[in-house]
């Protein structure tokens, strides 16, 4: 049985990294008059995914979506609340893959990452390397360049002269001459010090390396050398990367597969460019229809995505993109409480004069998550809660207000209007479209085979 190589040497393998099920929940403190507890901020929300050997993995979303913390996961710089994750994954792991479940959960435990004593994580961790955003603030002030560079190399046993000379030769493979070795990082410019983060991350001879918006904080000139810089080095090093990034346009450049990433999950993943060629999760088609199109006879529609996301410790239910995606349908997750405001808009009598007849609009109860009571002074007679299920049914069959595609039922009860919304709502899980391009949006569910994009849809 081949073991998962968790030694100090490289390794050969196909599959670089495989993560499963991971999960990070941040406590929260919420504090009300009466009691003070903690509820989850849900940052990463069960995200599997497998790394290639050689691959640049883009890691795509909006600000809060969890690309920081995903990317700190998967070189266990913070641990997970849940899950797996297995470096140099042995031959028969891969091979086992998708086959038994509880086979395949002992052979992810036993070869967890997470489950490493801190003296085999410690050797591991030369393997994994992570270059923040910020040269700013990465870089410890007080040491000179040459010590920030060789300080690594030091603490796994390198004499110091040889730990010294190696500096020297990474600040050159960085494209900095000796004169940098003895300056401090406030003597350097953002771009320079970008570079020194990237030769202290190559000094142990990394397989793996998180790049977290490396180029987001520098101007665009210096971004094209930092990246160009970056490719270099990924080649000479034979380096696998995960480039998190909110630039699709440097994605498509530089990465070879993409991960879409909304509110803590994986929502599509595919190769670049089928990802630039067909999108299919709504807001990856948002996110895209912004980027230029190379070739000027393709035609692509700008959508705008309304809203900010919502927040990871209130997500929104089942596919928590729905209260932005305007191909929000029926299964999506509605709740009561989110049509609340469309009925307010609905029902108000200035709007439409078939309601003035009506008795005024008491109050709204939202019951429970898939219930909401329209009360009115005086209880309703039939012919009243007829209008206004009419009233609620036209602009239902009118289809501009997307939440209203949530309700089940609308009835009269006991005076009241009740308003059911869809129950049983799950999260979309991943698809495959086709083997190398997965989609987690229930708009594919079950012509997965032959979903088409919803760009040619629309
Ligand atoms: N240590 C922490 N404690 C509590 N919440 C945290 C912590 N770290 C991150 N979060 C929260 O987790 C969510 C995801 O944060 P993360 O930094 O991973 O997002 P991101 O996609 O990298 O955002 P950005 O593009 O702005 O860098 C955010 O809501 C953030 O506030
Ligand atoms: S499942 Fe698809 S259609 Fe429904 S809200 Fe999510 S992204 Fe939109
Ligand atoms: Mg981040």
């Amino acid at each position: 049985m081949t073991q998962s190589d968790n030694s100090p040497g490289r390794s050969n393998q196909e599959y670089l990294l495989i993560a499963k099920n991971i999960k990070k929940y941040f406590p929260i403190k919420m504090s009300s008059k009466v009691m003070t507890h903690r509820i989850p901020l849900k940052a990463v929300d069960d995200v599997s995914l497998i790394i290639k050997r050689g691959e640049v993995i883009g890691l795509v979303g909006e600000s809060g979506c969890g690309k920081t913390t995903l990317g700190k996961l998967l070189i266990n710089l913070i641990s997970p609340s849940e899950g797996y994750l297995v470096f140099n994954p042995s031959e028969e792991l891969v091979k086992d893959l998708g086959k038994d479940e509880s086979v395949e959960e002992k052979e992810f435990r036993d070869a967890s990452m997470y489950n490493l004593n801190k003296r085999k994580m410690r050797q591991l961790r030369r393997k994994m390397q992570i270059v923040f955003q910020d040269p700013y603030s990465s870089l410890d002030p007080r040491y000179l360049i040459k010590d920030i560079i060789a300080e690594p190399l030091l603490s796994f046993g390198i004499r110091k002269d040889e730990a010294y000379s190696r500096s020297s030769n990474l600040l050159r493979e960085v494209g900095l001459s000796d004169d940098f070795v003895n300056r401090y990082p406030h003597q350097l410019s953002g771009g320079q010090r970008q570079r020194v983060a990237i030769a202290r991350a190559l000094a142990l001879n990394p397989e793996f390396m998180v790049l977290d918006e490396p180029t987001s904080a520098l101007d665009v000139s210096v971004q094209a050398q930092v990246l160009n810089l970056l490719e270099n080095l990924r080649k000479k090093h034979n380096l696998t990367i995960l480039f998190i990034t909110h630039n699709m346009i440097v994605a498509r450049h530089i990465c070879n597969r993409i991960y879409v990433m909304y509110l803590g999950k994986i929502v599509e993943e595919a190769r670049t460019e089928d990802l630039f060629a067909k999108p299919m999760h709504p807001y990856t088609v948002a996110l895209l229809s912004s980027v230029p199109i190379p070739n000027p006879k393709t035609k692509r529609s700008r959508v705008i995505l309304e809203g900010d996301v919502p927040s990871p410790i209130t997500k929104p239910r089942g596919c928590s993109f729905h209260t932005r995606c305007k191909f929000a349908f029926e299964k999506c997750g509605w709740t009561s409480g989110e049509i609340v405001e469309s009925m307010n808009y609905i029902l108000d009598p200035t709007r439409n004069t078939v309601l003035e007849t009506l008795p005024a609009l008491s109050v709204m109860e939202v019951i429970d998550e898939n219930r909401l009571k329209i009360s009115y002074f005086g209880s309703l007679s039939q012919e009243q809660g007829e209008t206004i299920k009419e009233v609620i049914n036209k602009e239902r069959r009118e289809g501009k207000i997307r939440s209203l595609f949530g309700i089940s039922s609308i009835s009269l009860e006991n005076g009241s209007i009740l308003i059911n919304v869809f129950e049983s709502i799950r999260d979309p899980v991943l698809l495959t479209s086709d083997i190398e391009h997965l989609v987690a949006c229930w708009l594919y569910e079950e012509k997965n085979s032959s979903a088409g994009s919803i760009i040619e849809r629309a």
